[in-house]
């Protein structure tokens, strides 16, 4: 098994926002970052007429890992197959949801009382496929937030052949709290997981959760394997910009047309230039311009001109016959340096 590429720095699954066109976007900012799917519910993605809806993706977004929601090992095991043969290069286990719907199909955070069950999902899908399976979890869910269940829950999952754990330092009420109020109300523990890699340093482990800058990742990596950023990458995608200098030290990879050799995109508009032919690409192909441009509002915050650029493709893109032209016309509006 190939654990080898690069965890340092990860963008968290995000449901409506980790899509394929949201991970071509972001690879333009960074070559490194690891990329991660929105959450893929293993049944959709059997019985799916057309699953290129969910495992359609561009060789550049690689590394890329999709994630599977699910409880049944055999259906798991299917779906990790297909993720396999689609070419990603991991497939990760939710098990930090805390939504209502995914309760209702006992997955997600829920699986994490039974600590069992998640061994046996994993078998299952590692038995099938030779890329790696991780498990994304919190540090715990409603009563069940000691450190002995956090360290108990981990370490039967380990014992089953696992080595990659993405840990989101809070804990997850299931009753009572939103999605939300999940991702901002339980207090974020980051010495939870920064105990777990002391005690079983040999698991490669990402900490997630409230983290928003470069420097915090690199804090965090004195001690940690990995970091996964979610909210700040979405809504802030410009602070990547030195990740691959910063965070990967990466002299690899040749200066591209909008890059300065460092390898890093040498203005945000330049981010756009070259995110164009894509849009243009896909447009023609019949994806509406909403959803090629619904990531993009974040881009350029704090600039001078951002609000216009926000407001135009809201107004713009459900009606434009020409996406690509559409989006120049707005990031003209924005003055940058
Ligand atoms: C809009 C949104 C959708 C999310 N969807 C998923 C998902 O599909 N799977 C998952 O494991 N976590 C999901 N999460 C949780 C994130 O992966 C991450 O754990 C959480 O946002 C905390 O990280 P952050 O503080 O860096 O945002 C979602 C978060 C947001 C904001």
């Amino acid at each position: 098994m190939d654990l080898d590429f690069n965890r340092r720095l990860s963008i968290a699954p995000m449901l409506d926002c980790t899509d394929r066109h949201e991970r071509y976007f972001l690879r333009l900012i960074s070559k490194n970052i690891l990329l991660y799917s929105e959450m893929v519910v293993s049944t959709g993605l059997l019985h799916c007429k057309d699953p290129e809806l969910f495992l359609g993706h561009e060789d550049c977004e690689m590394p890329a890992v999709l994630q599977l929601g699910g409880s049944d090992p055999a259906e798991l095991a299917a779906a990790s197959k297909m993720v396999e043969r689609a070419g990603f290069g991991e497939v990760n286990l939710n098990c930090g949801c805390p939504s209502d719907r995914v309760q209702n199909g006992n997955f997600g955070a829920c699986l994490m009382k039974d600590k069992n069950l998640v061994a046996d999902c994993f078998k299952a899908m590692q038995d099938a496929i030779s890329i790696p399976v991780s498990i994304k979890c919190r540090i715990g869910v409603d009563e069940f937030d000691s450190w002995d269940f956090f360290r108990d829950f981990v370490g039967t999952i380990a014992d089953a052949g696992c080595r990659i754990f993405i840990i989101h330092a809070r804990k997850a009420w299931l009753k009572g709290l939103s999605p939300k109020e999940n991702r901002e109300v339980p207090p974020l523990k980051y010495e939870f997981v920064h105990n777990l890699k002391a005690e079983m340093p040999q698991l490669n482990i990402s900490i997630n959760g409230g983290i928003k800058t470069l420097d915090q990742v690199e804090e965090q990596l004195k001690d940690l394997d990995g970091v996964m950023v979610g909210r700040e990458a979405y809504e802030n995608p410009w602070f990547l910009r030195d990740a691959d200098e910063r965070i990967f030290c990466d002299g690899r990879f040749p200066a591209k047309p909008g890059m300065t050799k460092e390898g890093k995109p040498a203005s945000r508009k330049a981010v756009l230039e070259a995110y164009l032919p894509y849009v243009e690409k896909e447009f023609s192909k019949g994806t509406p311009a909403t959803i090629l441009t619904r990531h993009l509002y974040g881009l350029f915050t704090g600039l001078p001109g951002a609000r216009k650029f926000r407001q135009v493709l809201s107004q713009e893109a459900p009606k434009t016959k020409d996406a690509a032209g559409m989006l120049r016309q707005a990031m003209d509006l924005v003055v940058e340096d």
